[in-house]
């Protein structure tokens, strides 16, 4: 089967910059669900995406694709150099085609159209045409289908071009359809722009195909979102509410705990182990685990993160490219840096950042802490207003903290340094040197006491403040 995805319109509704077909929908581009979709097709094709708006950021991203996932290498692109209508844009696919093979044309800004919608269509086109059709209670905008008194299909009416009768058909045209290859260029081909806004019309081929005598029949899609398209932001939140939805379900059937499954949104993939409960509020981004137990408080963002079992994040915590071990605690209102890996029952408390360190087992940061570029050994405690000082203005250092060090309240360890085995630093202290295993380690003023009086209360001898006088 050939798949031709359109993809060179505008959207000049979403009022962006950025091309419609790369708006993101759970995170990820419009353009990126039909190509899955399309790619997830039996029998297998090789999708070929017509580009023209915005054609340098769409190819760009379609490269991006190909670098991160294999299957996507097989994607080709056409220009559409001007867009002048759905059946020119059809049309600069043509030399691409394997005339044996039917081709079946979906657009770009329809995201959510399932591989068993389109297999079932697929199926239709055995020599046919196969129309994706739908039923609506306000059909406005959309181009209609009009049926002889057998039912046959004879022809799509696009909204502007239709008269009353025919605007009252609440069967609709989906764009989405399937189209025998042999005939289809001599039909591309003899499609006029005679119509009331001056575009070559994919839609004419239909009264082609009555014409010649090729059958036309049609389908419908499973569910009613599938055949939704997005032209504005109102249509677009409106899909992200569905596709949320239907991942928020698909997690409860795999029986993870979501305390609101309207109140969770996962922009890429959500993995989870057994009992895993996730609060309300949460965002998940990339790819992120969590294993069997894990517990997840409100308001979490978490991306790119994998979580060992057992672990608990409380309220409020923003994970990004972490390893988190198992039996850990994290937070409420912590935060966790690319390069960051805890391993077993390590704490981690309120206003901690991590970044780019390796912490052992046992270890807790409870309060206030800055640990960046370290490697902490087993057991050691990280006392509240702690500082890892790892920039210098210029370049980043490390700090390493062996096993069974005791940190005081307010240390700067002002890397690159050492702190020995079981060595303790005295709160306050500024570590500019390696400190020795087992020892006491201060760097702070002896501390004194003297006599003195507190000053008392004496009439001001300073100059009065003029008043400033109001008109
Ligand atoms: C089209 C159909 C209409 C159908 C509706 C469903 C035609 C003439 N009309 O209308 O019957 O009910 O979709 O949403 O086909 N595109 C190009 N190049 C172009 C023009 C469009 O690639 O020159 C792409 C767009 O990026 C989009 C798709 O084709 O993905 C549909 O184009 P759009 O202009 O939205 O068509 P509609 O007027 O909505
Ligand atoms: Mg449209």
């Amino acid at each position: 089967m050939n798949i031709v995805i359109l993809a060179a319109g505008q959207g000049k509704r979403m009022k962006s910059a950025l091309p419609k077909v790369l708006q993101p929908l759970a995170g990820k581009p419009l353009l990126a669900h039909v190509l899955e979709t399309a790619l997830a097709l039996a029998p297998k094709a090789e999708p070929i995406v017509v580009i023209g708006h915005g054609a340098q950021q769409v190819q760009a991203f379609l490269a991006h694709l190909a670098n991160l996932d294999e299957r996507f290498s097989k994607v080709k692109t056409v220009l559409q150099k001007e867009q002048k209508g759905t059946g020119h844009a059809l049309l600069q696919a043509l030399p691409k085609l394997n005339p044996g093979a039917p081709t079946l044309v979906l657009y770009g800004d329809v995201p959510l159209c399932s591989k068993e919608t389109l297999n079932t269509l697929a199926r239709l086109s055995d020599g046919a045409v196969g129309l994706l059709t739908h039923r609506m209670e306000n059909p406005y905008g959309y181009g209609r289908i009009v049926r002889d008194v057998d039912n046959n299909v004879q022809a799509i009416v696009e909204e502007k071009d239709a008269n009353p009768a025919i605007r009252s058909i609440q069967e609709i045209n989906t764009g989405i359809m399937v189209l025998p290859t042999e005939q289809l260029g001599k039909w591309l081909k003899g499609i006029k722009a005679k119509n009331a806004q001056g575009e070559y019309y994919l839609t004419d081929v239909i009264t082609m195909a009555v014409k010649a005598g090729v059958p036309v029949r049609s389908a419908q899609a499973a569910d009613d979102y599938e055949i939704l398209g997005v032209n504005n932001r109102a249509q677009l939140a409106e899909l992200e509410r569905v596709l949320q939805t239907q991942i928020a379900n698909v997690l409860l059937e795999n029986g993870v705990t979501l305390f609101d499954p309207d109140r969770i949104d996962v922009r890429g993939e959500l993995r989870c182990g057994k009992d895993v409960w996730i609060d309300v509020g949460c965002v998940f981004e990339g790819i992120v685990t969590l294993a069997d137990q894990v517990r997840i408080g409100p308001y979490c963002v978490i991306k790119d993160t994998h979580i060992a079992e057992g672990t608990a994040i409380e309220a409020f915590s923003h994970l990004d490219g972490a390893k988190i071990g198992p039996a850990n605690r994290i937070g409420p209102y912590a935060r966790i840096r690319p390069g960051a890996e805890l391993a077993s029952d390590v704490h981690i408390g309120n206003f901690v950042e991590v970044k780019n360190s390796k912490i052992a087992s046992q270890s807790k940061a409870n309060h206030l802490a800055y640990v960046g570029d370290s490697i902490v050994g087993s057991r050691v405690n990280i006392g509240a207003g702690t500082i890892t000082c790892n920039y210098d203005g210029v370049n980043k250092h490390q700090t390493v903290i062996e096993d069974d060090v005791f940190i005081g309240s307010d240390t700067q360890l002002v890397a690159p340094v050492k702190v020995g085995k079981g060595a303790t630093l005295g709160a306050g202290t500024t570590l500019t040197k390696d400190a020795p295993p087992g020892k006491l380690t201060v760097s702070r003023a002896k501390q004194i006491s003297i006599e003195w009086q507190r000053p008392t209360k004496v009439k001001s001898v300073l100059p009065k403040a003029k008043k400033i006088a109001r008109k």
